[in-house]
């Protein structure tokens, strides 16, 4: 009987040991397809929107809504990571955790340059962090107030925080909606200005110490798309033809113009007070079905550099990653242009010397089909096209399965598409496998289309950022062709495809 017992004992614990390995082999192999070389993604567990992003002193700091104990939203903490180059990344400690006053929903961070808010100590200026406090009790008793603004300050250039002992500084007026506070220093009135997004517009709020705000005005109720919430707005100046322009970003969720979550944009001016723009059109910053809650580095000077989450919050719950959940967008640096007096917004990939590119083919024709040599899709590729030779054209990344992604544009129609619906896993979301299109919104004096791909994301920079898409997807086996059609039979389109070397 004894030996009976051992031996099923020991059966029990061999398959115990069993189940844990292939459960790890199952990790590995989805690591191995899935977690992108050049975009950063949590080391474990949930992620959306980017949050707090500043520069100093040489270094990039990116917090993130995260989630630490799960791969699905969850209580909200600030995770923390830094870069030197946006792209290759290092994960710091968690940086904000929730408390009693709710979990730490998306917001931003400010280098407290002259030390407005007498935080800094030794005469080093602070770095203020200001954000929503979504309390999940009180939204559960089926409150209305349970989001409020809080800050926090760190000492050591955001690497540890201290709440504020007087926090919240903005208290619910009873919106449901009332979050992710966006500031920025307003050199003309030197104040703070804050933009926070509430319910179907957004408010703006003024400080000379980031702690006690004043409300100065709203905009947006009749402005823009109103399919969903504003979420994460951002207010920043752009030089643009010698003149001041201002550009105010607001996500929107759902809305979006191919489904789900996207971003708009408004140009106009803000006076220190009060935002206005002469245009009723609605614009999205990116056309993909993969660009939300994007906002801009603070303390980088002229430039506005922006990343965005790279989900939607449509399927961003059920992607088939399992140690950790989303990544973000490349960085992009924004710009303007207009068209027939209508300005616009356009983003362009922002590169950067210390980053290494390693020319793999050059000048490919279009007839070829070529395999690539990766054996992880880690490079972007760049199609040189100049305008009379953007013809309709179709590039197809296969793998040996049949699974294919295809992106390219439609002359016909004027527009890009990126097209993943046989494109491999989908089933996780019936509104997954789709093709998405974006009208071509202006050529370029220098016409190119950008081409960035990762594991398992496409970015599209359409005659030099004028028009952009972002689409994530799932092969299940990696892509490893690349083939091009083109309804041109001159078939002159010449493509240059480059590896990064992530340092
Ligand atoms: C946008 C958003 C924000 C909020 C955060 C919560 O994706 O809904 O409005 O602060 O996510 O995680």
């Amino acid at each position: 009987m004894r030996t009976l017992i051992k031996i099923a004992a020991g059966i029990f614990l061999l398959l115990i040991v069993v189940v844990k390995v292939a459960a790890q082999q199952k990790i590995n192999k989805n690591e191995t397809l899935y977690r992108p070389d050049m975009h950063f993604t949590p080391a474990k567990g949930w992620m959306n929107d980017p949050n707090g992003m500043f520069f100093k002193d040489g270094v990039y700091h990116l917090y993130f809504q995260h989630n630490p104990d799960s791969n699905v939203w969850g209580p909200m903490h600030w995770g923390h990571a830094t870069s030197k180059d946006l792209i290759s990344w290092k994960h710091e400690p968690i940086a904000i955790y929730p408390d009693y006053i709710g979990t730490i929903f998306s917001g931003s961070a400010v280098v407290d340059r002259y030390n407005s808010s007498g935080f800094g100590v030794d005469g080093k200026a602070p770095i203020v962090a200001i954000f929503t406090q979504h309390n999940m009790d009180g939204e559960s008793a089926g409150k209305i107030d349970f989001q409020n603004q809080s800050i926090a300050y760190s000492n050591d250039n955001g690497y540890t925080w201290k709440k504020y002992a007087g926090n919240p500084v903005i208290k619910n007026p009873g919106i449901k909606d009332f979050r992710d506070p966006k500031v920025m220093w307003h050199e003309a009135s030197k104040k703070w200005i804050m933009v926070l997004a509430v319910k179907n517009k957004v408010s703006f709020y003024s400080s000379m110490n980031l702690k006690e705000w004043k409300f100065e005005s709203d905009f947006g109720i009749d402005k823009g798309n109103h399919e969903g919430v504003w979420e994460c707005p951002d207010l920043f100046s752009l030089q643009y033809n010698n003149e001041t322009a201002w550009v105010l970003l607001s996500s929107i969720n759902p809305g979006g113009p191919n489904k789900g979550s996207a971003t708009q944009y408004f140009i106009g001016q803000f006076d220190g007070h009060q935002f206005t723009t002469p245009s009723n059109k609605t614009k999205w910053m990116d056309y993909g079905a993969d660009n939300y809650a994007g906002v801009t580095f603070s303390n980088t000077g002229d430039k506005r550099i922006l990343l965005g989450w790279m989900s939607n919050w449509m399927y961003a719950q059920q992607v088939p990653t399992i140690q950790w959940r989303s990544a973000l967008t490349t960085p992009r640096e924004l710009f303007l242009f207009d068209v027939d007096g209508e300005k616009y917004l356009g983003s362009q990939f922002f590169t950067q010397p210390q980053i290494k590119n390693l020319a793999v083919f050059n000048n490919i024709g279009s007839e070829n089909v070529v395999d690539m040599q990766s054996y992880v899709l880690n490079f972007p590729c760049k199609f040189s096209l100049s305008q009379e030779e953007l013809k309709s054209f179709s590039i197809s990344l296969s793998n040996t399965i049949g699974e294919h992604l295809d992106f390219g544009y439609d002359s016909l129609s004027n527009q890009f598409f990126i097209d993943r619906s046989a494109a491999g896993v989908h089933d996780f979301n019936a509104g997954f496998a789709q093709k998405h299109m974006a009208p071509r919104i202006a050529t370029s004096p220098t016409t190119g289309v950008s081409v960035i791909i990762d594991k398992t994301s496409i970015e599209i920079f359409a005659d030099n950022g004028r028009t952009v898409m972002t689409d994530i997807f799932f092969p299940t086996v990696p892509f490893t062709k690349i083939s091009m059609q083109s309804r041109t039979d001159k078939a002159k389109i010449n493509y240059r495809i480059t590896n990064y070397l992530t340092p």
